[in-house]
């Protein structure tokens, strides 16, 4: 055992932290806003202290793709009959007139509780400008300032009802990015024709790469197998050296291309260096709409994508909105079924979904790297799981998470007392599982 010392008075320490891919328990000390040290049985004493008994410490969760200022709005004016994305883009255009200042940052606000409470510290929100005035703009820049303190929350410029589609969008977008909106956005399939779809994408990657922006587009979130604008996507992220400040969203076109397109079109995605974005929860219930049966799943290819070295990072999208009637701030949920809409159930998968919803969704939204380390931001979550495959298995109940040195927030374990003759009086989910050595054989 080696034992670390002089690090002096600390203000935290998890002890006995389970870390990906480090063997046996370690201790994490925390100074400040950093990580002081990684090692077994630190010697120091902190103003607090945290056991982790063996359980999982890991970075925390990232949401690249999140619509805040639709957030919690669910059943107003009305409820999305169809369940498709076009009634929900129609819905979304009643309750456009009708939201407040003060609703959409109530409501906003509410979500990030939420979003802190599931280990959630970074989300990447688009907000609708394709119509003045700018309310949803003006409302998540007063939210982002207000979570500063613990959520990293970036906003996109998103012209909804498609950038020539909608009178004044490109002038609203613009204002938007003026007023102090970080990412650029676009819908290209919901334009009017391909052509102008085309031309959408080419305009948007010029005004980012004008302004030293990062780009994300709402790429062809559609069953049609021509809609074909993540390729304009790719081809202009080269054109003008964009690389990884790129990110096409959803792109569930991807999964109805014929698979000669598709093998051309992959490696121009990875050349170009531009993330994927797929949203499981979303896509799984708005795609296939049309479809009898069989019933397409509608999701992007992940796994070919990340075959190919592009990083792939699944996002929430809605939660309690025109689109979505359910969603609770969960990214473990995300990537349960992302593991099941794909699918992909082999053990590296599987936990290859938990990197996706907190390294690889930092890494497509250009923040610092968050492996837990020395000199790194003492920003982690204490999971009630073993691995990230439990963690995904569970839902695991999010302990404790921790930002820049500071408890954000702590849920007790979840165990059930049992009233069963011979049996066990409690059960704890984590604890109920095969050995890990023997689920790796
Ligand atoms: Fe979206």
């Amino acid at each position: 055992m080696v034992k670390i010392t002089g690090l002096g008075m600390l203000d935290l320490i998890v002890r006995n932290a389970r870390l990906v891919g480090v063997q046996g328990p370690m201790d994490i000390a925390i100074k400040g806003e950093v990580i002081a040290e990684i090692g077994p049985a630190i010697e120091a004493k902190a103003h607090e202290e945290i056991d982790a008994a063996g359980q999982l410490v890991s970075p925390p969760f990232v949401d690249p793709h999140f619509h805040m200022d639709a957030t919690l709005s669910l059943g107003l004016p009305r409820l999305n009959v169809s369940g498709t994305l076009l009634e929900g883009i129609a819905l979304w255009g009643e309750l456009k007139p009708l939201l407040t200042l003060e609703a959409v940052i109530e409501r906003a606000l509410r979500y990030c509780d939420l979003a802190v409470s599931q280990g959630l510290l970074a989300i990447r929100s688009h907000v609708d400008v394709s119509t003045a005035p700018l309310v949803g703009v003006e409302a998540l820049l007063e939210v982002r300032k207000q979570v500063a303190p613990y959520i990293d929350l970036q906003l996109v410029a998103f012209p909804q009802d498609g950038l020539y589609r909608a009178e004044g969008a490109e002038e609203n977008l613009l204002r938007a990015l003026d007023l102090g909106v970080d990412v650029v956005g676009g819908i290209p399939h919901f334009e009017r024709t391909m052509a102008d779809g085309a031309r959408s994408v080419t305009r948007l990657a010029e005004i980012a790469a004008e302004r030293g922006l990062m780009l994300d587009l709402h790429c062809d979130e559609s069953d049609d197998p021509m809609s074909r604008h993540v390729e304009t996507l790719a081809y202009e992220t080269k054109r003008l050296g964009l690389g990884g400040r790129v990110t096409g969203s959803h792109v569930t076109a991807m999964h109805s291309y014929d698979n000669y397109y598709a093998t051309k079109l992959i490696p121009l995605i990875a050349e170009s260096g531009m993330n994927i974005v797929p949203n499981p929860l979303i896509n799984i219930t708005l795609q296939g709409r049309s479809d009898t049966y069989p019933r397409r799943r509608g999701l992007t290819r992940v796994q070919e994508l990340r075959a190919a070295g592009v990083n792939v990072a699944f996002g929430q999208d809605c939660t309690m909105d025109p689109w979505y009637p359910l969603g609770s701030a969960d990214m473990l949920e995300v990537a349960h079924m992302g593991v099941h809409a794909v699918p992909m159930t082999s053990r590296e998968a599987m936990a290859w979904a938990f990197t996706s919803v907190t390294m690889n969704g930092a890494q497509a939204m250009g923040l610092p790297d968050p492996t837990l380390r020395a000199g790194g931001p003492a920003s982690m979550l204490l999971l009630q799981a073993r691995d990230p495959i439990e963690a995904v298995r569970l839902k695991a109940t999010r302990l404790a998470v921790i930002r820049k040195g500071k408890v954000l927030s702590r849920t007790a374990p979840r165990v059930a007392a049992l009233s069963l003759p011979g049996r066990p009086d409690m059960v704890n989910p984590a604890a109920y599982a095969p050995k890990a050595e023997d689920i790796t054989k």
